[in-house]
């Protein structure tokens, strides 16, 4: 399918613009026309055009100075040059300045109309380039894999939602790639250039993460002595993410709902309103709705965080989407690591086309990376996959208490193999709950939390099994 386009026309005779206008909107293209160069140029700052078809000779001005001018004004914008005869030396001149192509009078339609769709793809392409570049430089796009039809979802929606301001919440298990597609979000938007600042909100205590956000005035409280801008201020034009939204106390949520809505804050201890332009995207693997019904998350910061949900499905719910994620780990930790190209034998594909992945992408990703650094050949088997993929059966469970030490494994590996079935096998006698696991082996509930998260025990969904 042929893109439409806004087309400007500038050419001093009559019939030929009338002609050129019929042709084009008859092709479904917005046409503009201009008689002379002055007005086609004055007409070029008002709108944006993909392409511009210029007469080579005007009567105020020649129609390569237009051509110059055009490209001067906007890089981007196609331009296709007019003449009554054919002069391969003004052609020459032409293409050398930037024009896409050359036609003559009187033309034939159907080749006018190839040049023009032409002209129109390969400026379409040219801004995808430039976007994609944009991203590249930054996160490198194309790093979030998936042909899946729910990644492919995922995909559509960072390109709508990107062009906007538009408040995003993300959603999905840990690992699933949330951090991945906020700075995926920023790096296609128009802030690209601006700051992407993000926020870990789960691990600050109430006032340092108010002073973090918006900034304090010297003197607010006892250690603050000098006035400090907060990550409002330092993200002004950019974007700020925050992660782990659930964990942000109620006083906070109401001065976030406030800088939502007005986008304007004060700093801590500070009189002046601040004003700052701040794209807002925001990621939870606890179901926010559930914490509103809770009383724990305010109702009205929910809808305002929530404008646009972009859900990320769990690795198990796309396997198709395994050997991929194989693939391009396989590359980056094969090339990290100075070795040649890794690749699994088919029994350990099989394996990992079987396992559950609790903690998605990042188990994953952790696996292979662990696979190639403990490897000595090409050929990656059963051995060098961690306990729970390698052994266990879909449900990653602890199956037996039978110790083995997979070749190729390190104290640290057994060790951590074996923490993971201890851990699992306390919190199903413990039905689940962390703070009675805690408790029945005696060490802090923190403690316990990070060796949850450290061997991506996915404890939320084995309770609900
Ligand atoms: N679709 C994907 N393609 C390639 N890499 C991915 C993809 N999804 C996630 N990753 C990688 O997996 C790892 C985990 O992703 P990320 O940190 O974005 O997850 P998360 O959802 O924020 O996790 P958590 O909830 O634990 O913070 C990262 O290294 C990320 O680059
Ligand atoms: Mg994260």
């Amino acid at each position: 399918m042929s893109r439409k386009g806004a087309i400007l026309i500038i050419d001093d005779e009559k019939e030929i613009r009338e002609s050129l206008e019929q042709l084009l909107a008859l092709e479904g293209h917005q046409a503009v026309t201009a008689a002379t160069a002055e007005e086609g140029l004055k007409k070029f700052e008002e709108q944006v055009f993909d392409l511009a078809l210029v007469d080579i000779s005007l009567p105020d001005q020649g129609g390569l100075e237009v051509l110059k001018t055009l490209k001067r004004e906007n890089p981007e914008v196609g331009v296709i040059m007019i003449t009554a005869f054919d002069s391969s030396q003004a052609a020459f001149q032409a293409s050398k300045d930037g024009a896409e192509s050359y036609v003559t009078k009187p033309w034939d339609n159907d080749k006018l109309l190839l040049e023009i769709r032409n002209a129109l793809d390969r400026g379409r392409l040219q801004l995808e380039n430039v976007q994609l570049r944009r991203a590249l430089k930054r996160y490198g796009l194309p790093n979030i894999i998936g042909k899946s039809r729910e990644m492919q979802r995922v995909f559509d929606l960072i390109t709508q939602v990107a062009p906007s301001r538009a408040t995003v919440l993300i959603t999905g298990e840990s690992g699933t790639g949330k951090e991945l597609v906020a700075k995926t979000t920023h790096a296609t938007s128009p802030r690209a250039d601006q700051p992407f600042i993000p926020v870990n909100t789960g691990s600050m205590p109430v006032d340092l993460l108010e002073s973090t956000l918006f900034g304090h005035v010297r003197g607010a409280f006892t250690s603050a002595i000098a006035t400090k801008r907060g990550l409002f201020e330092v993200a002004d034009q950019g974007t700020i993410f925050f992660d782990e939204i659930g964990t942000v106390g109620v006083e906070t949520q109401a001065k976030l709902l406030r800088v939502i809505q007005e986008r304007e804050f004060m700093r801590l201890g500070g009189t002046e309103t601040i004003r700052v332009d701040v794209r807002i995207l925001a990621a939870t693997n606890v179901d926010l709705k559930r914490l509103v019904l809770e009383n724990k998350f305010r109702e009205d910061l929910y809808y305002r965080l929530n404008v646009i949900a972009i859900p990320l499905p769990p690795l198990r719910e796309r396997k198709e989407d395994i050997p991929l994620l194989l693939d391009h780990f396989l590359k980056k930790y094969s090339e990290e690591n100075g070795r040649e190209l890794r690749h699994f034998t088919l029994e350990a594909m099989k394996k990992m086309m079987d396992h559950d992945w609790p903690g998605n992408v990042r188990e994953l990703e952790n696996a292979v990376e662990r696979a190639v650094v403990l490897s000595a050949g090409q050929a990656l088997g059963l051995d060098l996959l961690p306990e729970s993929i390698a052994v266990n059966g879909a449900h990653g469970g602890p199956r037996s208490s039978q110790l083995d030490y997979p070749e190729g494994s390190t104290l640290f590996d057994i060790v951590e193999g074996y923490e993971r079935r201890l851990i699992l096998d306390m919190l199903a006698r413990s039905n689940w709950s962390q703070t009675e696991a805690a408790e029945r082996f005696k060490i802090p509930l923190s403690t316990l939390n990070q060796k949850i998260k450290r061997l991506q025990i996915d404890v939320k969904r084995r309770r609900e099994e």
